[in-house]
């Protein structure tokens, strides 16, 4: 297959929860919000994906189900050439995903044990499981201190911990859902040079990252996705993106402008609550409250 990724009318429809008086009104009325509408993008091996968009415009949702983590609505998706309903058990041996969801990890084991217990999800036991471990926490830098506790760790090493459990299975493609949010600036920088110069340059890996940080996509990425509301609004090189506005050096941000309406801070507006909860929300600004 010629793409690693490739997607089709990917399309991902949520039930909305009524509110009383909703009930009341309109008893039968099914009612659902789109949070990603017929995506259609595809990712060459060994490029760095990146998808932008603010809160709520439908990246984790696009994420999650290209790792089978959640069913498609409609259309459908490839992933290593393995469709991701169908082969969801292959998709899965094939990918690591990697959150920011620290949550996942057991804080009373050290961070070598935590590895352990993942790689024998992966059926990696005994010693194939160690020398793997031994090779990712010295490619993420962390085996001095890989016999402390989870709970010991900074922000920055309980990613970097993240990163080398999602590459247990030395996936071909690796999905990171904002892997640099609650990192400070420096720690940022830090990891955006390994997962550019180490997973993708050392490694070969294909790497698709959401963020809704400009910098970031600007910096890192070879490809960026725009995407609000549940739609890629543009896809390209940075360049390819600028170059279609009118406008000396423009920024990231001007692009997404150009292509959407709206300044990307004020992000996507919630238009799928419920009249009565938007007024709680956000008072009908467009965007809402934002936190
Ligand atoms: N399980 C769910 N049930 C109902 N609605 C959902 C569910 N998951 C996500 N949504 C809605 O889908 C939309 C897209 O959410 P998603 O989490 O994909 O956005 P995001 O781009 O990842 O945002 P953020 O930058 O805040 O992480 C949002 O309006 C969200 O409320
Ligand atoms: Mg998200």
């Amino acid at each position: 297959m010629e793409y690693t990724i490739e997607t089709h009318d990917l399309t991902k429809k949520f039930a909305l929860q009524k509110g009383f008086t909703d009930f009341l009104l309109h008893p039968f009325r099914k009612d659902e919000m789109t949070a990603v509408e017929e995506v259609n993008i595809k990712i060459k091996k060994g490029e760095l994906f990146g998808i932008l968009g603010p809160n709520g415009a439908g990246k984790t949702t696009l994420i999650k189900m290209l790792c089978t983590l959640i069913l498609p609505s409609e259309g459908t998706a490839y992933v290593n050439g393995y469709e991701i309903t169908k082969d969801s058990g292959k998709v899965r041996r094939s990918i690591g995903f990697i959150t920011a969801d620290e949550r996942s990890f057991y804080w009373r084991l050290t961070g070598r044990r935590n590895l352990k217990f993942f790689a024998s999800l992966h059926n990696f036991y005994s010693e194939d499981a160690e020398e793997r471990i031994d090779e990712l926490l010295s490619l993420v830098g962390l085996e001095e201190r890989a016999d402390d506790r989870f709970l010991s760790y900074s922000a920055g090493m309980k990613q970097r911990m993240a990163i080398a459990r999602g590459l247990l299975n030395d996936p071909e493609v690796v999905f990171m859902d904002e892997p640099t949010r609650a990192l400070d600036p420096g720690a940022a920088q830090h990891l955006r040079g390994f997962i550019r110069d180490r997973i993708v340059g050392d490694e070969g890996k294909t790497v698709f990252l959401s963020t809704h940080h400009l910098p970031e996509a600007e910096e890192l990425c070879d490809r960026i996705a725009i995407i609000d509301e549940g739609r890629i609004r543009v896809v390209g090189t940075l360049d390819e993106l600028k170059a279609g506005l009118d406008k000396p050096d423009p920024g990231l941000g001007d692009v997404f402008m150009h292509y959407t309406g709206k300044e990307f801070e004020r992000g996507a507006a919630p238009k799928h609550v419920y009249p009565g909860r938007r007024r709680m929300m956000g008072g009908g600004r467009p965007g809402g409250m934002r936190f």
